[in-house]
């Protein structure tokens, strides 16, 4: 259990999690680390820490740079427990140390350990020196949680981003240009859109007051820090915070008896004939966050579900939840499926993304097993309207 030296007396010390395959619901196949990055100044400086169950790991990293007793300063960017979970454990350790924390972060850790520890509230703006280096605090409310902030080096050139610029990946590689950058951008836009999507109005005000930081290096709390593609993960921040998108159509569904099934086929394929590029993805083979990842830069959504009890498939139900929790409307959406009797299931996937703030498009109902004739249909159909 090494540290990494990230800069001169600047390290990271904090846990891999190799066995992590879920994170409240997101599939983290490729697990996760909670990074704690220790800088050794006149005030010895811990900023975050880990899950609990990583603590033993985290103290021994920072066993081999100094002796933990002495750390005088915990910054603390996040209340939630991936990043101050072994807060009460090594606050044994450093009785005395002072936790700088944002007015919100400083409640969240109170409600959360009730411990009369040594808080300092910080606002943003505000510089706390080290030393010969210095932490710039900026507020970053909602990127992922009210009490989120950022911590800036200015000495080292180094943004202690937090969550933003996260990835799920656990790795004993801990720079971007010593790992696959395909992984590290797959992984970004699966954290951006199953965590940070629902906040991008919050994201575009955090990259405005960024962007006055002389920054070389991006430190954030999950998966790999950003060294080499410092300026290519900030535009693809710029662009996800936007909400750009590109001729792209996501095609979820479920099926019983492949009626459904059929009728996205019909529908991926007159996406295809008009040039969109197309993502064919059966609930039953695929994972909701990867779906969301897919969904990040998509111009339209169509959900499918055939007619079950009088209501959507419980996959469908599941998934539309999800969506409506990341708050990611304002696209295009259309819903389809087949029936037997009853037929509720459209109408009910419809109103699900009115309510998740998609603009809604025709969409369409098959009885029973649609025939040839149905599926030419709803093809001609569609790709007049697109
Ligand atoms: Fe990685 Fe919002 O915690």
């Amino acid at each position: 259990m090494e540290p990494v030296r990230l800069k001169e007396g600047v390290y990271w010390v904090g846990g891999i999690d190799w066995k992590l395959r879920n994170f409240h619901g997101y599939s983290t196949g490729r697990g996760s680390t909670y990074n704690a990055y220790l800088i050794i100044d006149e005030k010895i400086t811990l900023i975050d820490t880990v899950k609990e169950y990583l603590f033993d790991e985290m103290m021994e990293r920072i066993s081999k740079v100094v002796d933990p007793s002495k750390i005088d300063i915990i910054i603390s960017n996040h209340v939630e427990m991936d990043h101050s979970g072994s807060l009460p454990r090594i606050m044994q350790v450093c009785p005395s140390a002072r936790i700088y924390a944002s007015p919100n972060g400083v409640r969240g850790l109170k409600a959360h350990y009730r411990k009369a520890w040594d808080f300092v509230e910080v606002k943003g703006g505000d510089t706390l020196s080290l030393g010969k280096r210095s932490l710039q605090f900026l507020l970053t409310p909602m990127v992922h949680w009210p009490d989120n902030m950022v911590s800036f080096c200015p000495e080292e050139k180094i943004l202690f981003s937090n969550d933003s610029f996260g990835q799920h990946i656990a790795s004993s590689e801990r720079f971007d240009d010593e790992y696959p950058a395909d992984i590290i951008w797959e992984e970004a836009a699966k954290y951006y859109a199953n965590i940070v999507w629902p906040y991008s109005a919050q994201v575009r005000k955090e990259l405005e007051a960024a962007s006055g930081l002389d920054f070389e290096m991006i430190a954030p709390s999950h998966g790999l820090v950003i060294r080499s593609l410092a300026g290519q993960i900030v535009g693809l921040y710029q662009k996800w915070a936007n909400l750009e998108t590109i001729k792209k159509a996501v095609v979820v569904y479920d099926t019983m008896w492949k009626s459904t099934e059929k009728m996205a086929l019909s529908i991926a394929s007159a996406f295809e004939a008009k040039g969109y590029k197309v993502r064919l993805m059966s609930l039953q083979e695929n994972h909701i966050s990867d779906i969301m990842t897919e969904l990040l830069d998509a111009r339209t959504l169509c959900v499918g579900s055939p007619t079950l009890n009088n209501n959507m498939l419980p996959t469908v139900a599941a998934f539309l939840t999800y969506l409506k929790g990341l708050s990611c409307g304002g696209r295009e959406a259309l819903a389809f499926g087949s029936y037997g009797w009853g037929g509720q299931s459209v109408a009910l996937v419809e109103k699900e993304l009115e309510a998740a703030g998609f603009n809604l498009m025709e969409g369409f109902r098959v009885n029973y097993v649609p025939d040839e004739a149905q599926l030419n249909h709803i093809k001609e159909d569609l790709e007049k309207r697109i």
